[in-house]
C-alpha cells in the first residue's frame, strides 16, 4: 500500500461523501474542458486522517446503482445488492436494457432490500443519480455502463469479464479514462480473496516462488463461450500470486478441445516477463447446476471449493483438512464500500489497481487470440 504522503491532492469537504463526489465530478468537468490531463495534479480526494475528529464521527452512506440488478442467467445483481448493503451503501436505483423488465426487478430488489429501489432509463441517467455504478448485467452491456460511469465522474465495480473480447481496444480506453480522471475501477474478480485457504492449508508454500496455477472452474455455456467467461478468474488468481510486470505476456497457448459445441476443455498457456515463466492451466467442464464443483492448485498443491446449505465456502486439501473462508464476493464489496466511505483514494494503490486491470485484459486477449 502506498504511504499517505504519496496520496494527494484536492480538498473535501469532510465527511459528506456527495459533496465530495460533487468537488470530484467538477474537477474531471474542468479536465474535459482542457483543464490539467495529468491525473498527479487532481481529482483523488484528500485522505482523512484517523485522528480526524469528523473522520471517526461520519456516516457516509454512499449511494449505489446497479446495472442489470436482476438474474436472467448467472448474474449476480441481487447478491451483490445484500452485499452492498451489508457494507453500509444504499442501494439507491437501478437499470437494465428494457424498461419494463427494470421495473419488475426493481419491485423485486425493493422487498429483497426492505427500501425503495428507483429504476431509471439507461445507465447514464441512473449513473448521474448515484454516488459508485456497479455494472452486474452481461458482458454485452459493460462497455455502456463503463461510459456511463466515466460521463457522471463516478466509481465503478464491474463484473468479470471487463468487455467482450472484441471491445478490447475500447475497453484499454476506458481504463485509461479511469486513471485520468482518478475514478477507482474494480473488476469483479473474486477468487485472490480465497487464498487465505491456500495459505493455512499449504503454510510450507509461503514464500515459495510460483510455477504453476491451474484451476477447475464449471461454466454453464460450451465453446469458447466457457473460455471467455472464466478466463479472467485464473488470470487474477495468478496476478494475486505472481508480482509480473506490465509487460508480462502469454505463449504457448494450447486448447484441448477446440470444437464449438466442446463441454469440457482445458486451456494451458505460459505468462512470461516474470522472474520465472509460469504455467497456467484452466479446467473447464460445463455444469449448469449448483453446487458447481471448482477447484484451483498452486505448485499443484490442490484445493477444492465446498459449498455449505447456506452457501457458506470452505476448501478441502487433498489429504482432507478443511479450511473455512469468508465469501469472497462479500469481502470483495466490503473493500469497494470501505474506499468509498473513506473518501480517500490513495493514489498509488488506485493506479496499481488500474495497471492489474490492464495488464488483466491484455493476457485475455492475449489468450483469446490464439486459439
Ligand atoms: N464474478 C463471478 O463469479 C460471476 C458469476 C456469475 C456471473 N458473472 C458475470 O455477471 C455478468 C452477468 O451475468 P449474466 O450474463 O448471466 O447475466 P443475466 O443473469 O443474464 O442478466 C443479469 C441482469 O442484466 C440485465 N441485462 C441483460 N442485458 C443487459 C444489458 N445489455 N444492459 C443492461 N442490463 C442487461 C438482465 O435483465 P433482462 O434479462 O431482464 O433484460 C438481468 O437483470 C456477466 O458479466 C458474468 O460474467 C460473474
Amino acid at each position: 500500500m502506498g504511504s499517505e504522503k504519496e496520496g494527494l491532492a484536492i480538498a473535501v469537504p469532510v465527511g459528506r461523501w456527495s459533496q465530495a463526489i460533487s468537488s470530484v465530478r467538477k474537477v474531471k468537468a474542468k479536465a474535459r474542458n482542457g483543464g490539467p490531463r495529468n491525473a498527479a495534479s487532481c481529482y483523488f480526494p484528500k485522505k482523512m486522517t484517523g485522528n480526524h475528529p469528523e473522520a471517526r464521527s461520519a456516516t457516509i452512506v454512499p449511494r449505489i446503482g446497479i446495472l442489470g440488478a436482476g438474474r436472467t442467467r448467472q448474474g449476480l445483481g441481487p447478491f451483490l445488492a445484500q452485499w452492498f448493503q451489508k457494507s453500509g451503501a444504499h442501494i439507491a436505483g437501478i437499470a437494465g436494457r428494457d424498461r419494463s423488465r427494470t421495473d419488475v426487478a426493481a419491485v423485486a430488489m425493493s422487498e429483497q432490500l426492505g427500501h425503495a429501489v428507483a429504476a431509471y432509463d439507461n445507465a447514464d441517467d441512473l449513473a448521474q443519480h448515484v454516488d459508485a455504478l456497479v455494472v452486474a448485467c452481461p458482458v454485452e452491456g459493460h462497455l455502456a455502463g463503463l461510459d456511463a460511469a466515466l460521463a457522471a465522474g463516478v466509481p465503478c465495480l464491474c463484473e468479470k469479464p471487463l468487455v467482450a473480447p472484441a471491445a478490447m481496444d475500447e475497453a484499454l480506453r476506458a481504463v485509461q479514462a479511469f486513471r485520468d480522471a482518478g475514478l477507482m475501477l474494480v473488476e469483479n474478480c473474486q477468487w485472490p480473496f480465497t487464498l487465505s485457504a491456500w495459505r493455512e492449508l499449504y503454510p510450507e508454500q509461503t514464500g515459495q516462488p510460483v510455477r504453476s496455477v491451474a484451476m477447475r472452474l464449471s461454466p454453464a455455456a460450451p465453446g469458447r463461450l466457457m473460455i471467455e467467461d472464466s478466463l479472467s478468474h485464473v488470470i487474477s488468481l495468478l496476478q494475486a500470486l505472481v508480482p509480473l510486470p506490465p509487460h508480462a505476456q502469454v505463449q504457448s497457448v494450447v486448447q484441448s478441445d477446440a470444437s464449438p459445441a466442446a463441454e469440457n476443455n482445458v486451456v494451458r498457456f505460459e505468462v512470461t516477463g516474470g522472474t520465472d515463466n509460469v504455467a497456467v492451466e484452466l479446467h473447464l467442464q460445463c455444469c449448469p447446476q449448483q453446487p458447481r464443483p471448482a477447484w484451483y492448485a498452486v505448485n499443484g498443491r490442490r484445493l477444492d471449493r465446498q459449498l455449505g446449505t447456506n452457501y457458506e465456502i470452505s476448501f478441502r486439501s487433498e489429504d482432507g483438512r478443511v479450511a473455512n473462508v469468508q465469501d469472497p464476493l462479500s469481502m470483495l464489496v466490503y473493500g469497494f464500500v470501505a474506499n468509498l466511505k473513506r473518501i480517500q483514494l490513495e493514489r498509488p494503490h488506485a493506479l496499481r489497481a488500474l495497471d492489474a486491470i490492464e495488464l488483466r485484459l491484455r493476457l485475455y486477449a492475449g489468450v483469446l487470440n490464439c486459439l
